[in-house]
This record gives structure tokens, C-alpha cells and sequence, in this order.
């Protein structure tokens, strides 16, 4: 009979002290942690895929506030409570107070006597920050327009099924340095991947993320380089990975994104530099014929589907984790 214990989920003692933590960055987490947390998440896929799910949830309530559209973060972090043994509801700034404008401060506090744990996602990282500092109760990041650890802590996961390890991966994101890129960078550099970023001139990741990527790389060997040419950015690597070059909330710059980022399609051609056994990664939701060929998206190096799976379980982790 499989059990938490069969998969020696406790004790996970440096994960003990997150009791209550909010996660807010990927880099709450040092490297040690975010290992154990990633081995979290696999044994509770396990446990789930062999019928005798993981349930230490029982009788907790997850908030789930949204002020951007969202498909995967809802689903996986709904479906991923009721799995754990909770449950979860749904809250919309169009139905929240907080869209007529109740402060962020109050919300917190009278959320805090209901919930167990609120996951948000919202624009302003500085939003969450300060909903964190008002609220009794974990705060879980769902992507703010800085951040996106869920999807890093689950991509990393992802990397480790298909490649055996994460250590010296060659690891390239492309595209926009958007939310998205500094979660992945920030957990990829800790954990000691070689990660190249080519981004057009004018969209670079924030310099002092990157210099804290850089510290993380210093110790964990990992490999960091940023450059202006895809062509350099994929030679010879094994995991390429884009997101989209309009994320939500910057539609208004949509047609000059498309000019700008011309170039920095991950398509066959440009592919064709990479290691032959490349895998293909993307957050969703893509824009095929943008950010990405569907040659590549639908191609068998396309693990996309493989990513958006792995939030459960990621989240599952987290989840377990904080609470
Ligand atoms: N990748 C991701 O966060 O997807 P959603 O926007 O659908 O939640
Ligand atoms: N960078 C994208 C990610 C969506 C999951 C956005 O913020 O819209």
C-alpha cells in the first residue's frame, strides 16, 4: 500500500519552516529547498497517478483572486486543492470589492478570518506584496507582471522528467524578459542549469533580477549569459524555451511588439542550431505563427502539454508546503 510515508514526503524538514511562508518569488526558496520541493511535487504526481492520492489538506480553504484571464494557474490550483483533500473558490475583481476599490490592506485582513491561503494573480507585484503584509494567512503568486514562480517551479520540474537532471542543462529562453523570464532565470540559476536569454534590444530582463541570478549562479555553478542574437543564444542547446511578446496588460504595445520581436521566432530554421534532441517549452497560452512555429509547437520536441500538466502538481507541493 503507497502511502506519504512509502514516499517519504515527511520529513521534509527543510520545507518544515515554510509553514505559513508566503511565495511570492521562486527565490523564496534557497537551492536546497527548491530541490526538495520539486521532489515534493513528483512524489505527490506519484502518489495521484497511482490512484492513492496525497490528502493532508482536509478541511482547508484556498482563495483564488483574479484580475487577469487565466486558464492552467485556475484549473490546476482548483483541481489541485480538491485532490489534496480542500477546496478552493474562485474570486474575480469583477465581483470582489476590491474592484470598486476596498483597500488591498482590508481585503487581506477579512480574507485572513475565512481562508486558509489565498493564491492571487494580478498585475503589480507590489499589489501582492502588500496584501501579504496585511494578511495573516499564506500568499501563493499566481503571476504578477514581474513574476510567475508556479510556472518555474513546474517548468524545472519538467526539465528534471525529461532530461534526468538540471544540473549543466543548456537552457535558452527567447523572447520577451517578461514575468516569466525572471522566474525561470531566478529558479534555473539556483539550481545550477546554463542558461543563455536572447531578447530584442529595448525588452532585456530587469538588470538587477539578472545580477541576482548571477549571485545564485556564482554558487551553484550555474551558467548565465544574455545576448541580443538567437542565433547564439540556441547554438547547440537542449531546452529552448518562449513565451508570448504581448503579455496580458501590455496589449496596447501589441503592433510594435510584433515588429520588434520579428526575429525572435523559435522556428525550424532557427532550431536547426540546437541540439537535435532539443525540447520546446512555453508556458502557454501561445500564439503560433508569433513567438513560435507550429512546426515546433506541434512538433515531438514540444513538451508544452507535458509543462501545463506539471502546475498540479508543482502547486500541490507548494500547497502541501505552506499550509
Ligand atoms: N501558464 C499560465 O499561467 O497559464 P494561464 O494564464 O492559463 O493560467
Ligand atoms: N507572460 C505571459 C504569461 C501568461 C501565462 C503574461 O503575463 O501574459
Amino acid at each position: 500500500m503507497l502511502s506519504a510515508k512509502t514516499f517519504n514526503l515527511y520529513p521534509n524538514l527543510n520545507l518544515q519552516h515554510f509553514k505559513g511562508r508566503d511565495v511570492l518569488r521562486i527565490d523564496e526558496f534557497n537551492q536546497q529547498e527548491l530541490h526538495q520541493l520539486v521532489q515534493l511535487a513528483l512524489d505527490i504526481k506519484k502518489m495521484q497517478k497511482a490512484g492513492t492520492p496525497y490528502q493532508p489538506l482536509k478541511g482547508k480553504t484556498l482563495g483564488m483572486i483574479f484580475t487577469k484571464s487565466s486558464t492552467r494557474t485556475r484549473v490546476s490550483f482548483e483541481v489541485g486543492m480538491y485532490q489534496l483533500g480542500g477546496m478552493s473558490l474562485f474570486l474575480s475583481d469583477r465581483d470582489l470589492q476590491i474592484g470598486r476599490g476596498e483597500p488591498i490592506s482590508d481585503t487581506a485582513q477579512v480574507m485572513s478570518r475565512y481562508l486558509d491561503c489565498i493564491m492571487i494573480r494580478t498585475h503589480a507585484h507590489e499589489d501582492v506584496e502588500e496584501l501579504a503584509r496585511y494578511a495573516d494567512i499564506p500568499i501563493i503568486n499566481g503571476l504578477t507582471d514581474q513574476f510567475h514562480p508556479c510556472q518555474a517551479l513546474a517548468d524545472l520540474l519538467t526539465i528534471l522528467e525529461h532530461k534526468g537532471s538540471l544540473e549543466g542543462v543548456k537552457l535558452t529562453y527567447i523572447g520577451d524578459g517578461n514575468n516569466v523570464a525572471n522566474s525561470l532565470v531566478l529558479g534555473a540559476a539556483l539550481l545550477g542549469l546554463d542558461i543563455r536569454v536572447a531578447t530584442p534590444e529595448g525588452y532585456e530582463m530587469d538588470p538587477q533580477i539578472l545580477q541576482q541570478a548571477q549571485a545564485y549562479a556564482n554558487q551553484s555553478g550555474a551558467k548565465l549569459l544574455t545576448t541580443h542574437d538567437p542565433l547564439e543564444a540556441v547554438h547547440q542547446t537542449e531546452v529552448i524555451y518562449t513565451d508570448v511578446w504581448t503579455s496580458m496588460g501590455f496589449e496596447a504595445e501589441n503592433e510594435k511588439r510584433l515588429k520588434d520581436f520579428a526575429a525572435y521566432q523559435v522556428n525550424q530554421d532557427l532550431m536547426k542550431n540546437a541540439d537535435p534532441n532539443y525540447l520546446f517549452m512555453h508556458c502557454l497560452p501561445a500564439h503560433r505563427g508569433e513567438e513560435v512555429a507550429a512546426d515546433v509547437i506541434d512538433s515531438k520536441h514540444s513538451i508544452v502539454f507535458d509543462q501545463a500538466e506539471n502546475r498540479l502538481h508543482a502547486q500541490k507541493a507548494i500547497l502541501t508546503t505552506v499550509l
